[in-house]
Formats: C-alpha cells, sequence, structure tokens
C-alpha cells in the first residue's frame, strides 16, 4: 500500500517518534513503506513521513547511478540509537519528500556509530561513512521531530517561508500524493 506523504507543517514531523516494540510484527508497514519511498523516487523514508511517529525508517540508495558506493546500500533500520558521529563537518544539497521541491546545503559530519534492528528485529551496530552516513542523519533526524531546513540560517529560512507556507497547503508540484496540514 502506498500512502500519501505529510507535507512540511504537519505536528507529526515535528515529535520525537515512540520506540516500536520489540518483537512486533512490522514486515507489512516496513513492505509500504519501501513502496511508498519508491513510488516517490525517494532514497529514505521515515514512519513520521507517513503519519506514524514510531522510531523507524528506510533507505534504498541502489537505484542512484551516479553514487556506487550505495550500490549495496538498501535497509530497514528499527528503534535506532545513534551512538556517536565524528569526523570532519561536510556540506552537501539535500531535499526531503516532506519539503517538495527545495534544496538546501547542510553540513553534517562525515562519520556515525549506530545501533538498530532491522525488520526481522535481528540487532546490528555499525559504522557509516559519506553519503550513507548523511542519509542515516537525515532520517534520524526525522524521528527526532528535525528537518533538514532546521540547519539554516535565519535569512534563508526567510527566504523559504513563502515556499514552505505553500507546501503546507498542498500548493506544490509532485508526483507523489501528498497529505497537506493546511490544505483546504
Ligand atoms: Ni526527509
Amino acid at each position: 500500500m502506498i500512502y500519501p506523504i505529510v507535507m512540511y507543517g504537519d505536528a507529526v514531523l515535528r515529535k520525537k517518534a515512540k520506540d516500536i516494540d520489540n518483537g512486533k510484527d512490522i514486515l507489512v508497514l516496513v513492505n509500504d513503506m519501501y513502496e511508498t519511498m519508491h513510488a516517490a523516487h525517494g532514497i529514505g523514508l521515515a514512519a513520521p513521513q507517513i503519519g506514524k511517529s514510531i522510531r523507524l525508517f528506510v533507505v534504498d540508495g541502489t537505484t542512484l547511478e551516479d553514487e556506487p558506493t550505495l550500490k549495496d546500500f538498501k535497509k530497514t533500520f528499527v528503534n535506532p540509537v545513534i551512538l556517536n558521529e565524528d569526523g570532519e563537518p561536510w556540506a552537501f544539497e539535500e531535499g526531503c519528500l516532506s519539503i517538495p521541491n527545495i534544496r538546501e546545503e547542510v553540513e553534517r559530519p562525515e562519520k556515525l556509530r549506530i545501533k538498530y534492528f532491522d525488520e526481522n528485529w535481528n540487532p546490528f551496530e555499525e559504522e557509516y561513512d559519506g553519503m550513507k552516513a548523511r542519509i542515516i542523519q537525515h532520517e534520524y533526524d526525522h524521528i527526532e521531530g528535525k528537518l533538514f531546513i532546521d540547519y539554516l540560517s535565519p535569512l534563508k529560512k526567510r527566504m523559504l517561508k513563502g515556499k514552505l507556507n505553500d507546501i503546507s497547503k498542498g500548493d506544490v508540484d509532485t508526483e507523489y500524493r501528498i497529505l497537506a496540514p493546511l490544505r483546504k
């Protein structure tokens, strides 16, 4: 099932999401999240973006031909905890399915260590760097109630205010179904 994607301005994107009970059957939900993400041509999707305030996100960079480092990067992160981040911060232009048609440079630390479960409740603890780390950081922010635009300067944020308002009203072009909080 493909869910509509929740747009900027919805309170669910600002909540700190809750852990999922260990052992709960989430296979259908995880499958739906992959389906929703692929339909929107995203490389990451967090549960709050489909209206569920739970600590779960999926990533899939395997279809990005210009990012060979991501060719095996398809993973489900359940109840993840970033244990530490380090390395030289680097900037990259990010986008978000909940903030369509806006891309801005965000600086993030190069490396991280994360523990998480997969969709079958197998535990992992791994290190990531570069683009994989960035995708994880962006999605992890979602379950913490944070968005990439939070990192922008006050000036940049002011400049985007009109566009963000339009997004909240559903006044934005997307190839996927959206749920806009201020749509009349
Ligand atoms: Ni996002």
